[in-house]
């Protein structure tokens, strides 16, 4: 059996925070912020928005312009590192959209790697379990967790949410040609926002000593990062991974029609374009508007560029992901 991309949406918070707003807060620039990384705007959630009612947003568009209908949906895979329920968003997308024939809807966790690691596994449960329309998302709002002292971090982020319906097709008709997974949870030390016990908050009332235990309460840390060490990371493994997923298509880099990695910095996308020998004209980049918005970025820059006609029909795309866990992954896809 085969899976394929119908429909494409995004959506975005509507206050811009520009580099040179973030020099009034932290001592940077707009120039070492646009040479450093190419971002030069970003945006932010602010206010009752809501990352969930994005997600949503974007859904809607994406079922829109694949002509389903939201009834027809039978799994939603939210991925993000940032739901607004610990427990998971998934199910609050799928009551919001009016899924009414209940189909599975969970989250996946695995930061700006999440959008290829669900699409993945849409194709996944379309061949295996018989799902015929399943909905991807990646959606994250990074900006809660951001140290907005530290110049390092804060630079980098801004919120999103992205959205592609992959559905059950001939085999013939097969749009995932192959793919390409990988972790290394040693690498967590060079990227990470860990749990953080609340000591004010762990002496719970008196309960601790009724139970005989001290309850405990916790919170997330804001992103810690080393940016060398992540840097060397996605330069040496994304283009590993990307050779690795056309290999297994039967492809290499001067048969596809368009790079879109995840969009952490134009830097990074330069170096694993040049090393992959893709030309800059057959790039996907829209860090310059939006900066990392984690697991959204892909969809978002794929939606963006299928809207402008940059991407048409039949167009094959190498996208990657990489980022927290460490995790990393390539898929060569057919819009
Ligand atoms: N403005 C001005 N100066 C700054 C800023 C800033 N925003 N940030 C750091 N600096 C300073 C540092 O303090 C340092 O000063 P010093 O030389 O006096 O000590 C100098 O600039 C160099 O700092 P570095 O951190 O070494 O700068 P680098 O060239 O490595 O660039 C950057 C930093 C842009 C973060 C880069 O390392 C990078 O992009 N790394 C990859 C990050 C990334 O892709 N993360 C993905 C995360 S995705 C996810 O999963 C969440």
């Amino acid at each position: 059996k085969g899976c394929k991309l119908v429909g494409c949406g995004s959506a975005t918070p509507t206050l811009k925070v520009s580099n040179d707003d973030l020099a009034k807060v932290v001592d940077t620039s707009d120039e070492w912020i646009s040479v450093r990384t190419g971002i030069r705007n970003r945006r932010v959630l602010s206010g009752k928005d809501s990352l969930t009612a994005l997600a949503v947003e974007a859904s809607r568009k994406a079922l829109e312009m694949a002509q389903v209908d939201p009834d027809d949906v039978d799994l939603v895979l939210m991925c993000t590192s940032t739901p607004e329920d610990l427990f998971g968003s998934a199910p609050q997308i799928q009551k919001a959209l009016g899924c009414k024939r209940n189909p599975l809807a969970y989250d996946i966790t695995a930061a700006c790697s999440g959008f290829v690691l669900g699409l993945v596994s849409a194709a996944c449960h379309i061949r295996g379990g018989g799902f015929q329309n399943v909905l991807v998302i990646g959606a994250d709002a990074l900006s809660r967790y951001v140290d907005w002292t530290d110049r390092g971090t804060c630079i980098l982020f801004g919120d999103a949410a992205g959205a592609v319906l992959v559905q059950a097709c001939d085999s013939e008709e097969d749009g995932l040609f192959g793919f390409d997974l990988h972790s290394d949870g040693d690498g967590q030390r060079h990227l990470n926002a860990s749990i953080k016990e609340n000591e004010a908050d762990n002496a719970l009332g008196s309960n601790g000593s009724v139970l005989g235990f001290p309850p405990r309460r916790s919170s997330y840390s804001c992103i810690q990062m080393n940016g060398k060490e992540v840097f060397r990371f996605a330069a040496r493994c994304v283009p590993q991974s990307i050779e690795s997923a056309l290999g297994k298509a039967g492809l290499h880099g001067s048969s596809i029609d368009w790079l879109l990695l995840h969009q952490a910095n134009q830097r990074i996308i330069d170096a694993v374009a040049a090393r992959l020998q893709v030309p800059p004209e057959r790039v996907i980049s829209n860090l310059a508007n939006y900066g990392n918005t984690s697991a959204a970025s892909i969809p978002l820059a794929l939606d963006e560029a299928v809207r402008s006609g940059k991407v048409k029909a039949g167009h094959t795309i190498a996208a990657a992901g990489f980022g927290a866990g460490l995790t990393w992954g390539s898929a060569i896809i057919r819009w």
